[in-house]
């Protein structure tokens, strides 16, 4: 097998979800007959007693369905954003909660008009505890202010999952499934007067279609429910992180905005 360079052999344990050195010094364990693979017994100490139970921890879910159906009974207890948080919280459903470091539920004002929905937590936003933190948020918020949007005001930003993927991967239809009683609570607590996803995975999870973005975009629909009395108005949008790697379509993503632009004012005309 040919020999990966230093780059190749990075990144490759960067796709597989490492993201932190746990010791200051790096060691080659190849080099070191001590601790070649094969005589692992001399390099490193012998396995911790088996540990007890963690005292009040709560149970894991043994099937995608049992989670999906966990999360949808909690969902439909929480009444308040306080008591969803405080459930996505303790959920232990999802499998993505246990490679990250931080839950992030959600940033901006309850009372906003246009909710976004974005795809999930990356690597800044892990650390942070703050949904679109980094890179991709910042190009966010640049957008969402050029049509007078602001997370102090008038906007309200979660994601289709609350826990960060290993190695930025998309979630998968499980894990978005698994958190999507949340998610449909959170939207009904927050009933904005606009929902706007952000990119292909909010889309298809929440609108539960296939469609490329290319036709999804620049129109709006009606979305529903289990919790919402009525449908609510919808636009879904390139990711900023898409617009990041493609600027060429940052042109078709400004046509959006000014869509929503003209949707809110005539909203305010109404008013
Ligand atoms: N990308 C997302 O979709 N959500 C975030 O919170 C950050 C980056």
């Amino acid at each position: 097998m040919a020999r990966m360079d230093k780059k190749s052999t990075l990144e490759w344990h960067m796709d597989a979800g490492v993201d932190e050195a746990t010791g200051d010094q790096p060691v080659n364990h190849f080099k070191n007959p001590e601790s070649a693979i094969g005589n692992q017994k001399a390099a490193f100490p012998p396995p911790a007693a088996p540990q007890s139970p963690i005292p009040n921890s709560k149970p894991l879910h043994h099937s995608p369905s049992a989670a999906m159906a966990a999360a949808r009974e909690l969902a439909d207890k929480a009444t308040t954003l306080a008591e969803l948080k405080a459930a996505v919280e303790g959920f232990e459903g999802c499998a993505l909660k246990k490679t990250a470091s931080k839950t992030i539920f959600s940033d901006g004002n309850p009372q906003a008009l246009v909710m976004v929905i974005g795809e999930a937590p990356g690597a800044q936003e892990d650390i942070q505890g703050i949904p679109f933190c980094g890179p991709s948020g910042q190009l966010l918020d640049r957008t969402l202010a050029s049509i007078g949007l602001t997370r102090a005001e008038n906007t309200y930003i979660s994601n289709t999952v609350f826990w960060r993927p290993p190695g930025n991967r998309q979630p998968t239809p499980e894990e978005t499934a698994i958190c999507l009683p949340f998610v449909e609570k959170h939207i009904a607590l927050i009933h904005p007067k606009l929902l706007l996803l952000s990119g292909g995975v909010a889309t298809t999870t929440m609108l539960k279609t296939d469609a490329a973005m290319s036709r999804m975009r620049g129109k709006f629909y009606e979305y529903g429910n289990p919790y919402l009395k009525a449908p609510i108005p919808v636009a879904v949008t390139y990711h900023p992180s898409y617009l990041l790697r493609s600027p060429g379509q940052k042109r078709l993503a400004w046509g959006d905005m000014l869509m929503i632009k003209e949707f809110l004012n005539r909203l305010k005309l109404k008013e």
